[in-house]
């Protein structure tokens, strides 16, 4: 007889739902028979308006190097970021994706016995990062779907050793202001880690959201994680930093895979960093894709969550399970929510100008056949 190894995976493991992502184009056009030029994909807060040609030609030029392993200090790309961050070199570490941070982060400072807190609702790596190394996720009530600082704080006991606080937050959208960081800094005990998860951060910059750069220097327990997968339009190559504390960084250096940032990555991303042309299209496609969809959704009666990230989560009030069905029946791929307790919500991402009002249009006619 063959061995259960689910039994035998380390406990946390057990109890571990894989990751759900957002459908992917080829595989809705294989089970559906549909023509994938057809299908539009608003189901993993992925960027629009495809790469920057800065960070692709940057790509091209790389090439030729594939044989050899990337520079594994990364130090192009963890020099212009220091830079442009306003910190030393050792407080960069360098990601294959924000999500390796987060995974670092849970194998430096979590293990049995310990724990991470997090909101409800909060993004779906946080419980994985922190069950897949043995520790436990104190999953603490959301306020109007958003994080609760107040009671996070409350949250934290002897055994915590990382807070993970998204701001925005996926798949909710919602955030906090300066203030709110400030009390909660202010008072988590400086033995705790705090991970403030700012992926969508450049959609919101200069916003009501603070900016945790601001904070580093004053709370040497922060760690600001960050993306080139959203905005910076990247999410393919998988490249994602840490700000901390020097000290910080040099523990995640020390569990960190010797290449876990490749070659086409560190170039693109150097590359992406300097386009600043791409990054305003991305505020300003996403900006007024949200008000387009804002409008569209309110003229079909629905409501939604107030969102500062690059997608929108919609409130249908009963199981949105059949309208999402309905909407892939017609080529438009949104994202289910029920796996983070939200049955009654889709959240649908930002796209182009076309893209969001083929969503509204399709969701208008599955709506009207009731
Ligand atoms: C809040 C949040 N953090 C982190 C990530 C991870 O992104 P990546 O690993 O592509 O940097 C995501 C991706 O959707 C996210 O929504």
């Amino acid at each position: 007889m063959s061995c259960d190894f689910l039994a035998r995976a380390v406990p946390g493991v057990q109890k571990l739902s894989p990751y759900v992502p957002g459908k992917p184009v080829d595989e809705l056009a294989r089970e559906l028979n549909l023509d994938p030029a057809g299908i539009v994909k608003l189901a993993s807060n992925e960027n629009p308006l495809g790469p920057s040609p800065k960070a692709l030609q940057a790509i091209r030029a790389e090439l030729a190097e594939l044989t050899r392993y990337p520079d594994g200090n990364g130090f192009e790309l963890k020099s212009r970021l220091a830079a442009r961050c306003g910190v030393q070199l050792n407080q960069v570490t360098l990601g294959n994706g924000s999500n390796d941070i987060l995974d670092l982060v849970a194998r430096a400072w979590l293990a049995p016995g310990l724990n991470a807190v997090f909101s409800q609702y909060a993004f779906a790596v946080y419980p994985i990062a922190t069950q897949a190394v043995g520790a436990q996720g104190k999953v603490v009530p959301a306020r109007d779907h958003g994080h609760d600082l107040e009671a996070m704080l409350a949250a934290i006991d002897a055994d915590t050793r990382v807070v993970f606080i998204a701001n925005p937050n996926n798949p909710t959208g919602t955030w906090f202001g300066p203030d709110a960081l400030e009390r909660f800094l202010a008072r988590v005990p400086q033995d705790v880690l705090v991970v403030l998860d700012e992926a969508y951060i450049e959609y919101a910059e200069g916003d009501e959201l603070p900016d945790g750069l601001d904070y580093l220097a004053r709370y040497p327990n922060l760690l600001v994680s960050r993306t080139f997968s959203k905005a910076y339009g990247l999410a393919s190559l998988r490249v994602g930093y840490a700000l901390s504390s020097p000290q910080v960084a040099d523990v995640l250096n020390r569990v960190r895979q010797p290449f876990n940032v490749n070659s086409l990555a560190l170039s693109a991303a150097c590359a992406a960093l300097e386009d600043a042309d791409y990054l305003a299209a991305s505020r300003q496609c996403n900006d007024a894709g949200m008000a387009q969809l804002e409008a569209g959704l309110a003229a079909l009666g629905l409501s939604w969550i107030a969102s500062k990230g690059n997608f929108i989560a919609v409130d249908f009030a009963r199981d949105a399970a059949p309208i999402n069905q309905a909407l892939l029946q017609a080529g438009v791929i949104v994202r289910p929510v029920a796996g983070y307790g939200m049955p009654t919500f889709l959240r649908v991402s930002i796209g182009t100008q076309a893209e969001n009002a083929r969503f509204l249009d399709v969701l208008g006619q599955v709506l009207a056949r009731g």
